[in-house]
């Protein structure tokens, strides 16, 4: 699949469309479809990303730290923007219906020509193919835009809800990485690792 044009709009991202238009920050989005929106995360959407992550704090735990702040996914923002700039990184929030619900990212490997990719959703989301729909648009972006080649995910072992993205994707499990990560104070768990070369997505 290649990107058309009309994918890639300018917009004005809640909770900023609300502001005068000579007052929004600058922002686009990539259409997933008709009311599935990828925005790039900036700093204007802190408070409202802040506010979603709050929401489900214990679900997220194994992700997010408890030192998060509103001013720390500020500055988290303002960092991926950078890394945005420097095509290290492609930072989004997931818009449903004018809400944003969730994020997507890809860290992009330039030697390699990969990028791993990251997602999560709201509890009240979950279950309606929004992250799927999300994150195969975003393999589609960084493969037309930054000519990656693979694509990979990494999820806990026991995390079967991020396990079934993948594979939905038509990812294919290659191993599992013992040991791999802990956050916070919570034990180190397994990850299982799944890698879709770009020449064998199931959906072009
Ligand atoms: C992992 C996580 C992002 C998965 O979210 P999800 O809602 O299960 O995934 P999707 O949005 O793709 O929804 C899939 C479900 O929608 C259904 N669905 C409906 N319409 C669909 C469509 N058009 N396309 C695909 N699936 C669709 C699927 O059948 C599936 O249903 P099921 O849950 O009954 O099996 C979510 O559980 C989460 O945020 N968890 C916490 C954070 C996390 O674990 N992140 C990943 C770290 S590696």
């Amino acid at each position: 699949m290649t990107l058309s044009p009309d994918q890639i709009v300018p917009t004005a991202t809640p909770p900023t469309s609300a502001l005068p238009a000579d007052q929004r920050p600058p922002g686009f989005a990539l259409a997933v479809d008709d009311d599935l929106a990828l925005l790039l995360r900036a700093p204007h959407l802190a408070a409202r990303m802040f506010a979603l992550q709050s929401a489900d704090k214990d679900r997220l735990a194994q992700w997010a730290t408890d030192e998060m702040s509103e001013q720390s996914v500020r500055d988290g923002a303002a960092a991926a923007l950078a890394g945005f700039a420097a095509g290290r990184v492609v930072p989004t929030c997931i818009c449903w219906r004018g809400e944003i619900v969730g994020a997507a990212s890809a860290r992009l490997d330039a030697w390699s020509g990969s990028a791993e990719l990251g997602y999560f959703i709201s509890a009240d989301c979950e279950g309606r193919g929004l992250v799927t729909r999300s994150v195969r648009a975003l393999i589609d972006y960084v493969a037309a835009v930054h000519d990656v080649q693979r694509c990979d995910i990494q999820a806990a072992v026991g995390n079967t809800r991020s396990l079934a993205v993948a594979e939905r994707l038509g990812f294919h499990r290659e191993g599992v990485l013992r040991s791999a990560w802990s956050v916070g104070e919570l034990p180190r768990v397994d990850a299982a690792i799944y890698g879709l070369p770009m020449t064998e997505r199931p959906w072009i």
